[in-house]
């Protein structure tokens, strides 16, 4: 059983962990995908493999990644758990990867557990769901980095091809 567990706050990470879960169910998996406040350890102990996935809220991993991390790195060690990091800076290519990755990196960094594979996909970004101080930070943070700040817009970064190779490598590697 391949084990997905997300943290999330808008959405993405679970959705990313849904498409994952459809490419791997497709190629004949078994998998499971649970949120990361509720997984339980028997989840943990019956995967064959996990997949971790996780956002950034401004220049940070949630403390639930790391007290997740620093719980069950036996666990992720034993079973050559991948990390999924998901970010906005990641819509420019040359920083999905970890080296290019400042986030990724400081939390590679960080943490007791050497990820099997590390993937970074670009996230969403959500104006119609962030309350007032969010979206302007959100606006700012665009304007500095020369993405969209028209905040009537809507607009989710994620290349799900990407997802998908992502999923098909899981399952090349079984
Ligand atoms: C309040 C807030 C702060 C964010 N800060 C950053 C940031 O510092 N750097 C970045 O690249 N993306 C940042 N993002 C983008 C999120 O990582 C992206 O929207 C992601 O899709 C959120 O995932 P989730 O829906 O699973 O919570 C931020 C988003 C929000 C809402």
């Amino acid at each position: 059983m391949i084990l997905i567990v997300y943290v999330t706050v808008d959405g993405q990470a679970k959705k990313i962990a849904d498409k994952l879960e459809k490419v791997l169910e497709q190629n004949g998996c078994i998998v499971k995908v649970a949120d990361m406040s509720v997984v339980s350890k028997k989840q943990l102990e019956t995967a064959n493999k996990i997949v971790v996935i996780a956002s950034i809220r401004y220049g940070k991993f949630p403390k639930i990644l790391f007290q997740f991390v620093a719980q069950n790195a036996h666990y992720l060690k034993e079973k050559a758990g991948d990390f999924v990091g998901i970010n906005l800076i990641a819509r420019n290519p040359a920083k999905a990867v970890p080296q290019n990755n400042v986030y990724v990196r400081k939390f590679l960094e960080k943490i007791d557990w050497e990820p099997n594979h590390v993937a970074i996909f670009a996230g969403a970004l959500l104006y119609s769901k962030y309350h007032f101080f969010d979206k302007k930070m959100i606006q700012l943070i665009m304007y500095l980095t020369k993405g969209p700040t028209d905040s009537s817009q809507d607009i989710e970064f994620t290349d799900w091809e990407k997802v998908e190779q992502f999923g098909i490598k899981l399952v090349e590697e079984r």
